[in-house]
């Protein structure tokens, strides 16, 4: 892996040049225009940083706990699909990562590698499993159940998908998964998961996603969730303080903010604008999560200073495995490690429980002074 590499900007800059077309367009892309992926890191930037000294920062401590379990870090692996397609190893070299930092790693339901094979590969990782909702609901019923037995630690329900977004490179590329890949989590041909393998005319996972994913779910089907399995439900793609009450009345233990890495509808707000009208709305009645555009140490910062108990990472996960499979997607999460705890220390905490609120504040109150 190129030693040159010291920040998530630098691997995503190498990754564009290493992956093949297919990947990075569909790894890369937002929804539509993709004004909602360019605000997601530009209104991470509009927030400022209210430094404090002389606080004593010489023993500096970022672990954390999530729905109970201890991390070493304040930040995690988002679900992504199809990781084998940036490495060999894909969603297993990401788990290990995970692992050897000490933080929570994620597996989408559309992976390329097994629920049990994650186990297999990487058994100490804290693992998550992020479920779709097929019109079968047998499937999704089935999945819950390998999970359980598979010792995952909590069920990340994603409900900003009824369908996938439009995509406009996926649709250019007519975006299909590579022959020698498959959705790892669905084993035969009945279930149609080879759908991905080819496209219609347009983009082959959206094609899959339309035709197996339920569209007509509501707040009743996080119920029957709730009712199949006991593991904790986290609710992925809040946008709103209204649906962050309906999904903690609904029983979910932690809500997860998150416009799905500006994939699904473009113009929502950016992650970071989401996030306290969330935090507001709960209370401290729940955990609450965020993803989108978080690159940087000073990112994480700012989002935990706004009341996330947990910042998660989607795509610079994805630049690591391309640049350098487990290696590439460990020296990814140890640079925002550093960068964290560099924040952290010039900035007066040395806790995670320092960084409190005050310390952020909006670009435009320095403008109005
Ligand atoms: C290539 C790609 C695939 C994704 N696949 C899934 C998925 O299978 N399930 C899901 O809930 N979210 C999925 N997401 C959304 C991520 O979990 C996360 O919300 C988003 O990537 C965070 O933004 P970031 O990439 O800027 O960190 C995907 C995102 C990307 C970029």
């Amino acid at each position: 892996m190129n030693s040159k590499l010291v920040c998530v900007s630098d691997f995503e800059k190498e990754a564009h040049k290493l992956l093949p077309q297919n990947a990075l367009d569909y790894y890369r892309s937002g929804a539509t225009q993709e004004i909602t992926l360019q605000e997601n890191k530009e209104a991470i930037n509009r927030w400022y940083i209210r430094p404090r000294f002389l606080r004593d920062v010489s023993n500096r401590n970022l672990k954390t706990s999530i729905l109970g379990h201890k991390v070493n870090v304040p930040f995690g692996i988002a679900p992504t699909a199809m990781q084998k397609m940036a490495a060999p190893e894909g969603e297993n070299a990401s788990a290990k990562a995970a692992a050897r930092i000490g933080t929570a790693f994620t597996l989408s339901t559309i992976a390329t590698s097994s629920i049990e094979e994650i186990v297999a590969n990487s058994p100490n990782t804290l693992r998550f499993f992020q479920l779709y909702i097929y019109k079968d609901r047998n499937v999704t019923s089935n999945l819950v159940k390998r999970a359980e037995a598979a010792g995952y630690t909590a069920l990340v329900l994603t409900v900003d998908a009824p369908e996938f977004g439009i995509r406009r490179a996926d649709v250019r590329n007519k975006f299909t998964l590579p022959p020698h890949l498959r959705m790892a989590n669905f084993q035969t041909d009945d279930d149609k998961s080879n759908l991905v393998n080819k496209s219609a005319g347009g983009s082959g996972i959206n094609e899959y996603v339309k035709s197996l994913f339920d569209p007509s779910l509501t707040w009743n089907d996080v119920k029957w969730l709730k009712r199949i399995t006991n593991l904790p439900i986290v609710l992925k793609g809040i946008l709103t303080g209204e649906d962050a009450i309906l999904g903690q009345n609904a029983g979910a233990s932690a809500i997860w903010v998150s416009n799905h890495g500006a994939r699904q509808v473009d113009g929502v707000p950016p992650s970071i604008e989401a996030l306290p009208e969330v935090v507001k709305a709960l209370n401290g009645q729940c955990e609450v999560y965020v993803d989108g555009g978080f690159s940087q140490g000073t990112d994480i910062f700012k989002a935990l200073a706004l009341g996330a108990k947990m910042v998660f990472l989607g795509r610079p996960l994805l630049w690591g495995l391309a640049c350098g499979g487990e290696e590439g997607a460990y020296k990814v999460l140890e640079i925002l490690q550093k960068e964290l705890e560099s924040a952290m220390a010039l900035s007066g905490c040395a806790t995670i429980d320092d960084i409190s609120q005050d310390m952020v504040i909006r670009k435009e109150h320095y403008s109005r002074l």
